[in-house]
Parts: C-alpha cells; sequence; structure tokens
C-alpha cells in the first residue's frame, strides 16, 4: 500500500503537538504569587515572615516558589513537603545561602551553621560534635548548669524576701542561658569581665533580616536597611572579646582552661579539619576558633532561652497546665528540694510542655535557610539547583491536617501518647531541623531548657504583676533568627520550696 503525503504529513504535525505537550508536562516551578520588578516578592513577607509566608501558603499551596528579590526561593509549608526536603532529598538541600551580613558577623563565613556544605562544614561539625555537644561532654556540664540555676533561683528567692513587686524572667533567663553558654564555650561566664550578650543579639537579629543586600545585589552598596554596618560594629565589639578570652588562654600559666573547648581548639591550630586525604585541605587557624566559638555561643543562648520564655508564658496563661505540671514535680521530686537532672527521665508531664511549647513557639522558625546544590523535582515541580528553601517550621506546627482545628490551643495532654518527638523524624514538629544540617546541639538545647523550666516552676508560683489575669499577657513575637518574645516576661514569683 502506498503512504499518502497527507498521511506523512499528519503523522509528523501528530508527533509534532505529542512532543510539544510531552514538554509542557514536564515538571515546571512550584506556583507563587506574581514578583514585582527588582523587589519580586520581598514586600510580601511582612514583619513576621512566618506568617506572612504561611498566609501566602494557603493561596499557592505547601510547595511555593517566591523570587526574593533576584533570588529563586521555595518555600516548604507542610509536614510532607518538609519530610521531602529534609528527609528524601536530604543530601541535594544540606547546603546554605550566603548571607551578606554573615561575611562580617562570621569571619567571613567561617563558622559551621551557615558554611556551605563540603569539606570545611564537615571538618568544623565533626569537631564540635567530638569536643562541645557529644552526649559525654553534655553530661560532664550537669555541676555547671545546676550552680548557674542555683544562682537565678537565689536571685529570684532574694527579690520575694526583698518584696520586689515582679522579676523581669526575660532578663534572668537570659543571663541564665548566656552565662552557661559563654562557660561551655569560652570557659568564663559573661559577668567575670565582659558583656557578649548584647552583640550576640543584635547578630543573631541581623543574620535572620532579608537583608536587601542579599536579594537585590546592586543595593547592597547602598546599605539602605543600615545592616552592613550594624554587621561591621557588632562584629568589632565581638571580636575584640574573642581575642581577649584567647589570649587570656594563651597566656594561662594556673591550668584552669586546661581541657575546655577553646583551650582544646588552641592546642590543635596548625591541623588539619579533613578526615580524607580527598578532599580540599582546611587547616585550624585562630580566626576560625573566633568563628566557631561565636557561632556556638550565638546558636546556643538565645534559642534556649526564648523556648524558655515561651513555655513559661504559656503556662502562665494556662493555670490548670502549671497546676498539672507543679503536681507532678512534687510527686517526683517532691517539695523538701530543687530539682536535679536525674529527675528529667521520670517527668512526662513536662516533656509534653516542652514539646507543645516547641509545636507553637519553635525558636527557629524558618530553620536556617537550605540551598539545593543540584536540579531536583519535588511533589512533581522542578527545583533548579542555587534555589534558596525556607523550611517553615512555624506553619508545621499549625498545621490543621496534622495537628487538628485546635492548633492555636496550648494543650500539652495532645502529646500524651507519645508517638510525636521533637527528634527530627516527625515533620509536623522539627524544632530542631532534621537531616544533615539538624541541630547537632539538640540534647545540650533539649536538658537547658527541661531543667531550668522545671526549676523556676518548681522553687515558684508565678503570676502577673498589678492583678492582671493571665489572658491580658502580651503573647507577641518579634522577628530574628530565634523568635523571641516581643515584650519581656514581667512576674511576680512566690516561693514554694520547704527549703
Ligand atoms: C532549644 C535549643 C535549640 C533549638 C530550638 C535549636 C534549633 C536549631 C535549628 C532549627 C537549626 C537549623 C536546623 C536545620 O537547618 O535543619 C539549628 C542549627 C544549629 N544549631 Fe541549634 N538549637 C538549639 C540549641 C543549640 C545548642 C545548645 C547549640 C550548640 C551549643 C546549637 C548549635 C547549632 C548549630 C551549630 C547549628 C547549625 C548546624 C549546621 O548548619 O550544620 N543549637 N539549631
Amino acid at each position: 500500500m502506498e503512504t499518502s503525503p497527507l498521511a506523512i504529513f499528519s503523522t509528523a504535525l501528530l508527533l509534532t503537538l505529542y512532543f510539544l505537550f510531552r514538554r509542557r508536562r514536564a515538571p515546571k516551578l512550584p506556583p507563587g504569587p506574581p514578583p514585582l520588578p527588582v523587589i519580586g516578592n520581598l514586600h510580601q513577607l511582612g514583619n513576621l515572615p512566618h506568617r506572612g509566608l504561611r498566609g501566602l501558603a494557603k493561596s499557592y499551596g505547601p510547595i511555593m516558589f517566591l523570587r526574593l528579590g533576584n533570588k529563586p526561593t521555595v518555600v516548604v509549608s507542610s509536614p510532607e513537603a518538609a519530610e521531602l526536603v529534609l528527609r528524601t532529598h536530604d543530601n541535594i538541600f544540606s547546603s546554605r545561602p550566603s548571607v551578606d551580613a554573615l561575611r562580617h558577623l562570621s569571619y567571613g563565613n567561617k563558622g559551621m551553621a551557615f558554611a556551605e556544605s563540603g569539606a570545611y562544614w564537615r571538618g568544623v561539625r565533626r569537631l564540635c560534635m567530638q569536643q562541645l555537644l557529644s552526649p559525654a561532654k553534655v553530661e560532664s556540664f550537669a555541676p555547671m548548669r545546676k550552680e548557674e540555676l542555683g544562682k537565678v533561683v537565689g536571685r529570684v528567692r532574694a527579690a520575694v524576701s526583698a518584696s520586689e513587686a515582679a522579676v523581669d524572667v526575660s532578663t534572668e533567663v537570659g543571663q541564665l542561658m548566656g552565662d552557661m553558654a559563654c562557660r561551655m564555650v569560652l570557659g568564663c561566664s559573661t559577668r567575670d569581665k565582659f558583656n557578649l550578650k548584647p552583640a550576640i543579639h543584635e547578630a543573631l537579629n541581623l543574620a535572620g533580616a532579608f537583608n536587601l543586600a542579599d536579594y537585590v545585589p546592586f543595593l547592597g552598596a547602598l546599605d539602605l536597611q543600615g545592616i552592613t554596618r550594624r554587621a561591621k560594629a557588632a562584629s568589632r565589639a565581638l571580636d575584640e572579646v574573642l581575642e581577649d578570652i584567647i589570649r587570656e588562654h594563651e597566656e594561662d600559666t594556673t591550668g584552669k582552661y586546661k581541657g575546655d573547648f577553646i583551650g582544646t581548639l588552641l592546642s590543635m591550630v596548625g591541623r588539619s579539619l579533613n578526615s580524607s586525604q580527598d578532599e580540599p585541605v582546611h587547616i585550624l587557624g585562630r580566626t576560625n576558633i573566633k568563628a566557631i566559638a561565636l557561632d556556638m555561643i550565638a546558636a546556643s543562648y538565645e534559642s534556649s532561652s526564648s523556648a524558655i520564655e515561651w513555655a513559661l508564658a504559656e503556662l502562665i496563661r494556662s493555670p490548670r497546665a502549671m497546676k498539672r505540671l507543679q503536681q507532678e514535680l512534687e510527686a517526683v521530686v517532691g517539695l523538701g528540694r530543687t530539682v536535679d537532672e536525674s529527675d528529667l527521665p521520670k517527668l512526662n508531664y513536662l516533656d509534653m510542655v516542652v514539646k507543645e511549647s516547641f509545636r507553637l513557639y519553635p525558636p527557629g522558625p524558618l530553620l536556617i535557610p537550605r540551598k539545593s546544590t543540584e536540579d531536583v523535582e519535588i511533589g512533581g515541580y522542578n527545583i533548579p539547583k542555587g534555589t534558596r528553601v525556607i523550611v517553615n517550621a512555624w506553619a508545621l506546627g499549625r498545621d490543621t491536617n496534622a495537628w487538628g482545628e485546635d492548633v492555636e490551643e496550648f494543650f500539652p495532654e495532645r502529646f500524651a501518647n507519645g508517638s510525636v518527638d521533637v527528634k527530627g523524624q516527625d515533620f509536623q514538629l522539627i524544632p530542631f531541623g532534621s537531616g544533615r544540617r539538624g541541630c547537632p546541639g539538640m540534647n545540650m538545647g533539649l536538658v537547658n531548657v527541661r531543667l531550668a523550666l522545671a526549676q523556676l516552676v518548681h522553687c515558684f508560683d508565678w503570676e502577673l504583676p498589678e492583678g492582671r489575669s493571665p489572658d491580658e499577657l502580651d503573647m507577641s513575637e518579634d522577628f530574628g533568627l530565634s523568635m523571641p518574645r516581643a515584650k519581656h516576661l514581667i512576674l511576680r514569683p512566690s516561693y514554694r520550696l520547704l527549703v
């Protein structure tokens, strides 16, 4: 049979249409709001980006594409989508985008938290896990935690005896966590000679800010938000203190710093950070030590203090939960002594209270941004190499599909069956992130938060000053890497132990 030109033409047309159609059905970018010229979608983030992004995700879905300035960005807002990024494709999403302010604040990105994935980051993470964050090291700081917590209890008791109207709990908890972080990392407390906290607080705000210099590079030089100027000032203040501390370690002849974190790192100066000879070589030097120390203090102190403040604030607003927690403490510890770290595994309701507070107030509401290192498809969408990826952990904790309709309510009993944990396996609750870049300080963070909260609730009854009722407590949050409370928590304590 002869083939007619018409049949050949029709077949060619059909094949062309088929391939065109196939191309159109190939993975595409996730949906998202239309961007404006130059700034893209930056104007839609609002003052509290975790809330702004959740609002947008309600219209555009749990995998959403934004242009922040000229930076392609994907925002993930459901547990299923978070699992695709943090577990299924963890290796592709385990780098970090560069953050301009960090050039100044982290000695050109020589710390751990914002380092790109690769040999340097792996070496620093391994070093910190061995020398500071291993279970044995965390355990070894127990006497120091007891001593510092004892000082806070003493100060609050003194305020009770002096009939002071109220205590600034935020300042007390901030002081406690700052002192604990500095003693673990630097070998001395903040009050010995210096005060790192204002500069660290500033550094965390700057690192978490959506800085135009990161998104619209040609505006970077103008520093319209003043972020570069502030970062340089904070970095000078931090560097002076760190130099002092390192010098003191170097000149010490009494042996008091021997074996502490800085002392150990100083003894390793000049050594390679690599574990394999096939990697580019990174040698540990003085600048690396300063950047690493700063990262450890910054990552630990505000995250823990913010978690304690939010949990205590919610307990004030829920007298029922506060009573149940105090009853548990009375049963396990008794009113004849303070809480000991060895009591913690027996305090089940405390565990539920801490989880519920992390659900509503994750100290890293957007974790720390990730960056894709290859083209990859997630949820049927194409995510090109080099895309920033934001995981909205705050939105995951308020996902009604995962938690039910009462998501806004503080209800620790929702954890009674014990199946959901904070350790990075249950993607509706990831206050410490998950995967390769998940928080390496989780064990330390959890013991800090549980112990301090238990002690404050066991030793004191707390109420709002001037007879105000619990629902008058201002619960607004500030944005920053650690989502601090916008207003300090001011409470009236009364001592409740028999000793
Ligand atoms: C309640 C306490 C804490 C919370 C809620 C918290 C939360 C987080 C979160 C959400 C991340 C980002 C994870 C990701 O991208 O998947 C992170 C990373 C990190 N955290 Fe924590 N953290 C806490 C305590 C600590 C402590 C005590 C330390 C160390 C002393 C620490 C050191 C770090 C470091 C170095 C990173 C960066 C890890 C990397 O990029 O490889 N954190 N943390």
